[in-house]
């Protein structure tokens, strides 16, 4: 696909964000011919460099091989401080500088990968110096800004910042990011679940027993101690992640499969999850804390951030009214996956009670990673003569077979990177896997609120095992119902 001229300015040019997603999304566009030649990428941040040194940071971080020589022509950077106008100064004129080397006005996308305490003050500054307003045309017509998440810290700073943005851009103009939209696998829950006739009947509360979502990571904060420990997993990967890949079970059939109306389906989805009240938050939220996580690089040796958190909660629309989600997001754990099951409710025991049905029958698994893929376990007959714990005299046995599709074996492949979707989306200009201000909102509703919670009754925060599956409550909350984590 070929892309009129453009520019990216990333602001937190060095930062964890830009050389660990958008960096790498951007070289393997470029080598896949997907960005043209005529672009410009700018890193903008606090540390000098010539576009030489950062050139070479870049492509030490990337252990970039083949065409990064071509690739990194279109590299710069800007040193500025983010609450200083010099810095935007001098970005405006490098940008009028690439717009006389094109001959015409082009596309500038502004894209803030800084901390989110930065925004604030990010967008003060390109409207103060008018670089909002693209090229001269005062429109705003040539400018696009990408924000990612967390975007604000609770119900009211996300409004806030919301307010700021939309007053300086029109809403086609604002791309509010967050990356598990564009995963292969959640966009194909829509397939999968609309697609197929034979899935639609069964989802809802007649047939559906639960459903869990699991967000875990080996990993622990790494280099993001200071930026983990300001926001918590909550913010960090509930209120966004967690929260979109509810809503790609619960929601509804878009009318058609337009930008507006699957932004509808996701907002209705979103807004119908039932709030958990600050002071019921501990019969329904479990949060703990990895043990050595305070000695993490510029984290507070008092801190009390949450590092895990399981929750459950109801979804109140007619279809789910009754369907507990347990949710579970987590750092340290023993391995990475995040992966939704939706557990069917069991049948066995009408015919075969005597014959020891499983303890659960039909699970519907979709893998978001690794592995990407989906599975369902079906309860199936043992053969005759073969099964070990056959008793004597008894005539048939059963056991659980999983039957899977990975996009690997399938298709040969994952599909492109969810940042390698993005930035195409962005520069064509399709805001279908990209967060509207309500569906923000609901899921900031419902964050406050636990959040609340916790402020309103502190309690030492609960530490847990590094490689374990989180503080012991986290089994204790969905076991108290007769069910386990799968
Ligand atoms: C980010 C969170 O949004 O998502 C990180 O800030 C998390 O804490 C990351 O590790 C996970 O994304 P992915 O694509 O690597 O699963």
């Amino acid at each position: 696909m070929q892309h009129s001229p453009f520019v990216i300015i990333i602001f937190g040019g060095t930062g964890d964000l830009a050389q660990n997603k958008l960096f790498p999304a951007l070289f393997s566009l470029y080598r896949q011919k997907q960005l043209g030649d005529s672009f410009y990428i700018v890193g903008f941040a606090r540390r000098p460099f010539t576009d030489e040194e950062y050139r070479d940071l870049i492509k030490r971080q990337l252990k970039a091989g083949g065409k990064w020589e071509a690739f990194a022509k279109h590299l710069y950077y800007e040193q500025g401080v983010f609450d200083e106008e010099a810095g935007y100064n001098s970005l405006i004129t490098r940008l009028n500088g690439f717009d006389s080397e094109v001959g015409a006005c082009i596309t500038r996308l502004f894209y803030l990968a800084t901390p989110p305490d930065h925004y604030e003050t990010i967008l003060g500054f390109l409207k103060s110096t008018t670089l909002s307003e693209g090229c001269g045309q005062g429109s705003g017509k040539w400018t696009r800004m990408a924000i990612e998440k967390p975007f604000g810290k609770n119900l009211e700073t996300a409004k806030s910042l919301d307010r700021t943005l939309t007053d300086l851009f029109d809403e086609k103009q604002i791309y509010r990011v967050d990356h598990y939209l564009a995963k292969e696998t959640v966009q194909n829950m829509l397939a999968f679940r609309f697609a197929n006739g034979i899935f639609e009947p069964v989802w809802n509360s007649e047939y559906i027993d639960h459903v869990q979502v699991t967000f875990a990571e080996k990993e622990g904060v790494r280099t993001r101690g200071k930026f983990f420990d300001g926001v918590g997993i909550l913010r960090d990967v509930a209120q966004n992640h967690l929260l979109q890949l509810v809503a790609t079970v619960a929601m509804e059939q878009p009318m058609s499969f337009t930008k507006e109306e699957v932004r509808n389906a996701r907002a209705k989805a979103i807004q119908s999850i039932r709030c958990i009240e600050p002071e019921e938050v501990y019969k329904s939220v479990v949060h703990g804390q990895y043990l050595g996580y305070t000695k993490e690089n510029q984290v507070a040796d008092d801190s009390q951030t949450e590092t895990f958190v399981a929750m459950k909660f109801f979804v109140e629309t007619p279809r789910f009214s009754e369907v507990p989600f347990y949710v579970r997001a987590g750092k340290k754990m023993p391995k990475d996956e995040v992966v939704i099951h939706v557990v069917f409710k069991q049948t066995c025991h009408i015919l075969f009670k005597e014959f020891g049905c499983p303890e659960i029958g039909n699970v519907l698994t979709i893998r978001i990673q690794p592995n990407e893929g989906i599975g369902l376990r079906v309860i199936a007959k043992r053969p005759f003569g073969m099964a070990q714990d056959l008793q004597p005299g008894s005539k048939l046995a059963l056991g659980t077979v999983d039957m899977h599709f990975t996009y690997q074996d399938e298709f040969g492949g994952r599909g492109a990177d969810a940042y390698e979707r993005l930035l195409l989306d962005i520069l064509s200009g399709d805001q279908m896997l990209f967060n509207r201000s309500d569906e923000l909102e609901s899921s900031w509703e419902f964050v406050t609120k636990i959040l609340l919670g916790f402020d309103l009754d502190p309690k030492e925060i609960t530490k847990y095992e590094q490689g374990s599956w989180g503080p012991a409550d986290a089994a204790k909350l969905i076991e108290q119902d007769g069910r386990r984590w799968l």
